[in-house]
């Protein structure tokens, strides 16, 4: 049995825990619920040795323990799945599963790789890995990268297993299939604690669940006393708005962007579609169908062994992301800040800035300081970015508003051709509608041109108006949502299925 104690912890410029208590009991899904920048993860951090709290103490059994590092925590059987994705990049699956416990395989000096390899793929299926286990981490997806930290926490039996967002790279199908595992791990007697922004979650799995709102506990309720909306007005202190976005004008002249034929060896097979100005275009699928491979081809991450790509009817040559930003006003929103979209040891103003350098920069080639912080205190504010100042650097901030900041970073760049990837990952329930709000005008007031990418079906039917399907780096559907010569737009239901029908 674990319980915390009146915790309270400070950083420089917040109080991020104040007096907060909680107890966990074997055998339930406790879920941790709030806003970005609530405290979560400083609570869990806590939890793990990660932290000292200032004051208040954590009991397991019923006696006090004083936990220095997080391999303190790991002694007594507490385990996390950390928010960041924290994976060896140039070891192998298998090594990276089994990271904390090669040393159970040494027998006279060796190192038994074939028993490791095949512990480590019993966990991989568990949690739905296809990857090869002796493949090298590096070429993986950050879903796959997520799979893994899961499979790690798995493989090392805990009594204490927390999960700070561990589905916010996953599709639907596997977190189902990791729900299903949290019900069985339960069903042990562990003690699951469950940190999620995506409530549908918490509700299908949590026992029980606790609020924080700035830094206090709100309350702790088992799940069935509580409705979704309950818990949010719980989280937000007041009621969810919901946007009903109507019907979106789109520019009948030729496509503003259009793929012809694109094709890439073992992948692509002659993929083409059109991008209309001021639509929002939707790119729905499975992790690893293809929608951000396709991106990356776009932009000019990824070369692509045919097809061409027109932009305002031109053939456009992109080599790099600098092309495609520079000469096409073509930019890309990363769906993973940790791996590309933002320098965590910058400040925020510095990576809000970065793509709007060549704007910036004064006819003497320098930076003009002035107006990176006036750039930057703009989108904060819109934004709701919840730091002290645009000095503070970008690691120190909670999850979700380091995706504010990687959103802020593109909204600066003023592209014409946005690629939206996953934008919600991670980001509390009121900065969603706000992002939502934010896309939405920026085709319908902007007229700007958008390829929305996203696994979230509500925020994909909510705002697209045309969605492309991907199945298997291909294009296995086209379904329309927009009320077309002035008909209301197709219900939530009705699209939802037809785009369904596509993957089955
Ligand atoms: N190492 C740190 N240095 C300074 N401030 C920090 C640090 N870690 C967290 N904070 C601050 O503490 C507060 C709580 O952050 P925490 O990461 O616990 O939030 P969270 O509830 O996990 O949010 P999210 O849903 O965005 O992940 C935030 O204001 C954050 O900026
Ligand atoms: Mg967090």
């Amino acid at each position: 049995m674990l319980q915390i104690r009146h915790i309270t912890k400070s950083f420089p410029s917040v109080r991020a825990l104040d007096d907060v208590s909680v107890d966990f009991a074997p055998g339930e899904v406790h879920a941790i619920v709030g806003e970005n920048g609530a405290g979560k993860s400083t609570l869990n951090k806590i939890i793990c040795g990660i932290y000292t709290p200032d004051a208040g103490e954590v009991r397991l059994d019923g006696a006090t323990i004083h936990l220095h590092a997080y391999k303190d925590a790991l002694d007594r059987k507490i385990n996390l799945v950390s928010q960041e994705i924290q994976v060896i990049p140039k070891s192998t699956v298998a090594e990276n599963i089994m990271l904390d416990k090669l040393d159970r395989y040494l027998a006279g000096g060796r190192i038994d790789w074939r028993r490791i390899n095949a512990d480590a793929a019993r966990y991989a299926e568990m949690v739905d890995l296809t990857a090869p286990v002796t493949q090298p981490v590096a070429v993986l997806s950050a879903a796959q990268k997520q799979l893994i930290m899961i499979a790690r926490a798995l493989s090392s039996d805990a009594r204490i297993l927390i999960m700070d967002e561990p589905t916010s790279a996953l599709t639907r199908h596997e977190t189902d299939n990791l729900l299903q595992l949290l019900r069985r791990i339960k069903g042990e007697g562990v003690t699951v604690i469950f940190v999620s922004h995506k409530l549908e979650e918490v509700l299908a799995v949590a026992d029980r669940v606790s609020v924080l709102r700035d830094g206090s506990l709100i309350g702790t309720q088992p799940i069935a006393r509580l409705t979704k909306e309950q818990i949010v007005q719980m989280m937000i202190g007041r009621d969810a708005r919901t946007l009903g976005l109507g019907a979106l004008t789109v520019d009948a002249g030729p496509p503003v962007l259009e793929a012809r034929g694109i094709s890439q060896t073992g992948r692509f097979h002659n993929v083409s579609f059109a991008l209309h100005r001021g639509e929002i275009l939707g790119f729905y699928g499975l992790v690893g169908s293809g929608r951000t491979e396709l991106a990356q081809i776009l932009i000019g991450e990824d070369r692509k062994d045919g097809g061409e790509v027109y932009i305002e009817g031109k053939r456009a040559n992109i080599q790099s992301m600098a092309d495609s930003l520079f000469k096409y006003r073509m930019g890309y929103v990363s769906e993973n800040r940790k791996e590309k979209g933002l320098i965590l040891s910058a400040p925020i103003q510095t990576n809000i800035a970065i793509t709007v350098w060549e704007r910036l920069r004064d006819r003497f080639g320098s930076i003009r300081l002035a107006a990176e912080t006036a750039t930057a205190r703009d989108f904060m504010q819109k934004l709701e970015i919840r730091a002290t100042d645009p000095g503070q650097t970008v690691g120190s901030l909670s999850g979700g508003n380091q995706q504010k900041v990687s959103i802020a970073k593109w909204l600066a760049a003023h592209c014409d051709i946005l690629i939206i990837d996953e934008p919600t990952i991670g980001v509390d329930i009121g900065a969603k509608e706000y992002i939502h709000q934010l896309i939405w005008n920026l085709a319908k007031v902007e007229g700007k041109s958008i390829i929305l990418i996203s696994s979230d079906m509500p925020e994909i039917v909510n705002l697209a108006r045309r969605i492309l399907v991907f199945k298997d780096f291909a294009i296995v559907g086209e379904v329309r949502n927009n009320g077309e010569n002035g008909a209301p737009v197709r219900g939530y239901d009705e699209v939802s299925k037809e785009i369904g029908q596509y993957l089955a």
